[in-house]
Parts: C-alpha cells; structure tokens; sequence
C-alpha cells in the first residue's frame, strides 16, 4: 500500500523530518517560508495531510476551498487560533495539536520574561553593552522582587499550571482565574477568583496563559489595567490578542504597570514598533516552545496523530 502524502510546512526538527520520511510520502517547504492561502489550497490537492505551524492560517476561506483529498491538519503547535475549527470541522477534515509537550519550555520563558521585566534587563544589557555603565548606586537599577509577591494567572491550563509550579520556587502566593475551579490536586493551593477583575486586584504580578478565542480579545483592556494594584508586572507568553497594546502602553506611561514581558503581539512577525521605545518592555520574539526537547516533542506529537489517523484511529489530540 502507498504512504499517505505528507506535507510539511516548515523545517521542523531534524529527529522529526527523518521520523516523517520514513513513514510518509513525505515533501517539506526547507524554505521554511509561511504557507500562503494560496499554497494550502494547491496543497489540499496533492497532499493526504499537512503538518503546519501556527503561521499557516486555515481561515473559513481557506477551508471552503480546500480539496476533499487533505484529511487531516496535525498542527505543530498546541495555540488553533489560525485555524477555523467549525470551518474545517464542515468540510469532514480531522485537526489535532500538540498539547502537554510544551507546557514547561512556555513556562521556563513565562518565567524569564517575568524576572526580566521585574529586574530590568533590557536596560541593564543595553548599559553594560554600551559601555553606559559608569557608577553603581544603591538606587540604581532597583527593581521589583519575585520572591513572596501576589501572582495572579489568567488561565490556570497546561501551561498556566507548569507556570505555578515554577512560581512556588519563588515562594510566590498563587492566585488564579480559570473557566472552573481545578480539583485541589491540581490547584496547588493556588486562590481561585471567579471574576477577571476579583483576581487583578491582587496581581502584583500578572501572566497570561489562556487561548486566544473571540472571547479573549483585548482581555487585558484598559479598564482591566486599572484594576490592578499600581506598579504590577504583565507578562504575556500566551497570544497578542489577548491585550490590547494601546491600553498597554498607556498603562506603562502613567505607572499603572511597572513593567511588562511580551512573547506574543498582535501583529506577528514584527511586534508593535511603539514598544522599541520602552525599555521596561522586555520582549522575545514568540520563542515560548523553541527548545531543542520541546521541538522534538511536538514534532512527534503531531506525527503521533497522523499515525493513530492513519490506522484509523482517533487521534489523542484530535480537537
Ligand atoms: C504554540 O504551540 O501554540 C506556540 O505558540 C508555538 O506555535
């Protein structure tokens, strides 16, 4: 019997392109440049499945036009928000991610991002770098301690909670906002909120850590940052929709946030060139899954799911 046609979007890890080509027929963009529109329809109809990347986007227009010979999506990436799931779901195609495997490697940078906002280190880099550094001061560079403040997470998943568990080595008391309560086992101790805006109240320290839906957008508006307690720090490492960057800069000009660290903007690639300005942004290029072990393991993830579809089985990560 003849492999099933694969195509893979962009150049996963090597582990994962060998792993690929043995089992499929198997043709990867090395170019590693973002599918098209245009390029996942031609796609549809030559290929069985397709591997992509959250920088593919399977709008309902995309879906509509795609060829009933692609049967399956396998996402490389565990965030569906470029992909219409109703619209893809209406044309019979089968659509998985790669939850789990990433959680730590997106809650190591969540933490990075967090303690380089708090300490300054875009301006301590760029000083140092600079040869700029020319006294030390007891009140130079002072910044905000992590250890034993109030954290609040909005979104206590996968992620959220690999983020909490990293937090409790700093001694932090956890609050958290979540659709639902978690079972004590998982909670950790963490207070849950029932409202948004109960759980900033208390957010000396704030992350992000929930999807990005129409439900989500601008979740963090300016009203949102008024509620929380003046000189708080936002790190988001979940998705740009989820803050609404004018509201952002305006809260770090009038000293409502102190500081913030972003992964993730509205516009990606690229960012928002108005935050270039600010050096109490702390910003990383939406590189929350890109270690070496976490690329493996969501490259096998999504190959996990082709094989179970293509033995005719439900996929584990079948959305
Ligand atoms: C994800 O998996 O959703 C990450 O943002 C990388 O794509």
């Amino acid at each position: 019997m003849s492999k099933p046609r694969l195509w893979i979007t962009r150049r996963l890890s090597d582990a994962t392109l060998e792993r690929a080509a043995r089992d499929y027929d198997t043709v990867v963009n090395y170019e590693d440049t973002p599918g098209t529109a245009d390029q996942l329809i031609t796609a549809s109809a030559a290929f069985d499945a397709i591997i992509p990347c959250h920088s593919e986007h399977f709008s309902a227009n995309v879906a509509a036009q795609l060829h009933p010979r692609l049967k399956i999506i396998a996402n490389h990436s565990v965030g569906v928000d470029h992909c219409d799931l109703p619209a893809l779901a209406a044309r019979g195609i089968t659509v998985t991610n790669t939850p789990d495997v990433l959680s730590d490697a997106t809650a190591e940078l969540a933490m990075l991002l967090m303690l380089g906002a708090a300490r300054h280190a875009v301006a301590g880099d760029r000083i140092v770098r600079t040869g700029a550094w020319d006294f030390w001061s007891p009140s130079f560079m002072v910044g905000k301690q992590v250890t034993g403040a109030r954290l609040g997470i909005i979104g206590m998943g996968r992620v959220g909670r690999a983020f909490a568990t990293k937090a409790r080595g700093f001694d932090m008391e956890i609050h958290y906002f979540n659709r639902s309560p978690l079972p004590e086992s998982h909670a950790m101790g963490a207070v849950y909120h029932d409202t948004v805006e109960s759980l900033l109240g208390v957010a000396d320290f704030l992350s992000l850590h929930c999807p990005a839906t129409p439900q989500t957008t601008n979740l963090m508006d300016a009203a949102r940052f008024a509620l929380l307690p003046k000189g708080a720090i936002m790190v988001n490492s979940a998705r740009g929709a989820l803050v609404d960057e004018t509201a952002l800069l305006d809260a770090l000009a009038d000293g409502q946030l102190a500081a913030a660290g972003l992964d993730c903007f509205q516009t990606e690639p690229g960012g928002n060139p108005a935050f270039s300005a600010h050096e109490n942004i702390f910003m990383l290029p939406h590189i929350g899954s890109a270690t070496t072990k976490t690329r493996d393991a969501m490259g096998f993830r999504a190959l996990d799911n082709l094989d179970a579809f293509f033995a005719g089985q439900t996929p584990k990560d079948k959305l």
